[in-house]
């Protein structure tokens, strides 16, 4: 009896121990990165969203997060890594989509978001196609992203 309360005790307190040296080892509370700090900080003054989208902190290339290719759920398969969204990871990072896309598939891109012509995008795009507007919103951003020195 005696002896099952002990190591009962025993056992929490190595759970517990073991916890909080896992949580330590993988950074602790006070190890916010300095530059997310800063970020923070200034943000009283605006909403939450704005204050990310307008920050400068990542790269002078961040777009409005709530872009065209949000809205429309590209970003659950796609990244973008030249405009700093790095989101989905079924489709290809499409940083470069502007200017590979004639060469991956033969042919170009407009007609590829019009009409694409792989089984996937096709599957995407079939049962709800771009908008004329929503196309060129989507063209703007990918060559825009195109245009980005690649950092990395
Ligand atoms: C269900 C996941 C999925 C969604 C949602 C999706 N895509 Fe894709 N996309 C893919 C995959 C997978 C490929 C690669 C197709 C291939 O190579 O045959 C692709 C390819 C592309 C390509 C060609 C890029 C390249 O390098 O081959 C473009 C451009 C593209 N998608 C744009 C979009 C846009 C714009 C949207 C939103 C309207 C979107 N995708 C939504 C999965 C998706």
């Amino acid at each position: 009896m005696n002896k099952a309360i002990l190591s009962f005790v025993l056992s929490v307190i190595i759970g517990v121990g073991l916890g909080y040296l896992i949580y330590a080892a993988s950074g602790g509370p006070g190890d916010t990165p300095p530059e997310e700090a800063a970020a923070t900080a200034p943000a009283s003054s605006g909403t939450q969203a704005t204050a990310s989208a307008g920050s400068t902190q990542t790269s002078s290339t961040a777009v409005d997060q709530n872009n065209i290719l949000s809205q429309r759920g590209c970003l659950g398969c796609h990244s973008v890594s030249a405009l700093g969204i790095h989101a989905g990871q079924v489709g290809p990072d499409l940083s470069q989509a502007f200017n590979e896309v004639q060469n991956k598939h033969g042919i170009p891109i407009e007609q590829f978001l019009t009409k694409p012509n792989s089984a996937v995008m096709s599957g995407v795009l079939g049962s709800k196609p771009l908008t004329d507007d929503q196309r060129k919103q989507v063209l703007a951003l990918l060559k825009k992203a195109s245009e980005v020195k690649q950092a990395n």
